[in-house]
């Protein structure tokens, strides 16, 4: 990979030691991919930030020296920093989380600890800004919804990436790699879970294709682009979909030369993902990934409507920003005299908190793929935000 003089410098040590190994990162990364170089980036996301998934490898951190140059957030933590004690999370884990807070802190990245940077208005990229972003279901919706250009980045190489202000050129970066490879036809109208539902099912046959959807009637709002790029990402490899007529890259003619496979999604494939864990629910989740705005004043008004003035009779939790929290200041206030429990820098499955549980309810599909896997083996069932929140009164 070509490396310019400044760049050179850097890759030599002359910058200081974290500098330099934050290039051989992207050095190794860019010779692998044979990308022709480096270009720079206006953003950085950064995961690996709960103890519980990073373990005591945020020594490392720790150890680093210098700080980001350029716009850099954090993914969720393994707690919320105010309400960590009542979450059940113990002095010991809560005292290695902050570690991990205080070292990313130190290299000047915000602890934002949200998996929704792009609705915190400041963070959100444009269209056709190259960033360098962690977190699939980040990158999926920053590819696909907002025209933004990443790589399905890992702790390490966003890091580099924040540390350095540059990416290396290939993948999702170019034009040729974000055309569809394969044709996917949804034969059925969709609301709420059915995105998550979707992707789910689309991630699992795509692999790493960039896949065009093609829906029969359904128009799509943010929040349910938003838990169809979460799905994908949780199931599948690839970084990024199109949806025809709707994602910025899909409007109008779409160079279809690329497509290998064409598949048909039916009510029925998306009723397979809704399966019942036929046991009763111990737990209500939503906020994977975390709740935007619209979704807690959605939360808000269906519990109105359920509660008729009593509390939930189950343990619920909504996971949102801490920002978009701060926003909404009194529809939170609602949510939680209905008795359910609004977190802020954390998530389900990030957080040891929620561990015990074996039956959870949720509205998303990124949830019904990894709680199985993260948190030993609990059943999940998928089913719509209302549905949610009515069984919460049962
Ligand atoms: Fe976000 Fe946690 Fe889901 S990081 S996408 S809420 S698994």
């Amino acid at each position: 990979m070509y490396l310019t003089r400044e760049e050179e410098r850097i890759y030599e040590g002359e910058a200081g030691w974290t500098k330099k190994k934050a290039m051989e990162i992207l050095v190794a990364i860019g010779d692998l991919n044979e990308a022709p170089g480096l270009i720079p980036v206006e953003s950085a996301h950064v995961s690996g930030v709960s103890y519980k998934t990073i373990g005591d490898a945020f020594v490392f951190i720790e150890n680093l020296d210098d700080r980001v140059v350029v716009d850099t957030t954090l993914n969720p933590m393994g707690m919320d920093r105010s309400l960590w004690s009542d979450m059940g999370i113990t002095k010991e884990f809560a005292e290695r989380q902050n570690r991990v807070l205080a070292a990313y802190s130190r290299l000047g990245i915000s602890p934002e600890c949200t998996c929704v940077p792009y609705l915190l208005g400041s963070v959100r990229p444009e269209r056709g800004s190259h960033i360098a972003w962690a977190e699939s279901s980040a990158v999926l919706f920053a590819n696909s919804v907002i025209g933004a250009r990443t790589n399905m980045e890992g702790a390490p190489s966003a890091l580099a990436a924040a540390l350095i202000g540059k990416t290396p050129l290939y993948g999702l970066h170019l034009d040729d790699k974000r055309l569809p490879r394969m044709r996917v036809r949804v034969d059925c109208a969709l609301t709420d879970a059915d995105y998550g539902a979707l992707g789910y099912l689309i991630g699992d046959v795509a692999e790493d294709r960039v896949p065009l959807i093609e829906l029969s009637g359904s128009q799509p709002d943010g929040d349910e682009l938003k838990h169809l790029s979460a799905a994908i990402g949780a199931t599948g490899a690839v970084g990024m979909y199109h949806v025809k007529g709707v994602t910025p890259e899909a409007i109008g003619d779409v160079d279809e030369s690329y497509i290998e496979e064409e598949i048909e999604i039916e009510r029925h494939d998306l009723d397979g993902v809704y399966e019942n864990c036929n046991n009763e629910p111990e737990v209500i989740a939503i906020g994977c990934p975390h709740c935007s705005h619209s979704e807690l004043k959605q939360i808000c008004r269906y519990l109105r409507s359920e509660g008729g003035g009593e509390k939930v009779r189950k343990d619920v939790f909504v996971f949102t920003a801490r920002r978009i929290r701060d926003r909404l200041r009194a529809e939170v206030r609602e949510i939680e005299r209905y008795g359910v429990k609004v977190i802020c820098d954390t998530c389900y499955v990030v957080s040891p908190a929620f561990e015990h549980y074996r039956s959870l309810l949720t509205n998303s599909g990124k949830m019904k793929r990894y709680v199985p896997l993260i948190c030993a083996g609990a059943c999940v069932q998928l089913c719509s935000t209302e549905e949610c929140i009515k069984a919460a009164f049962v």
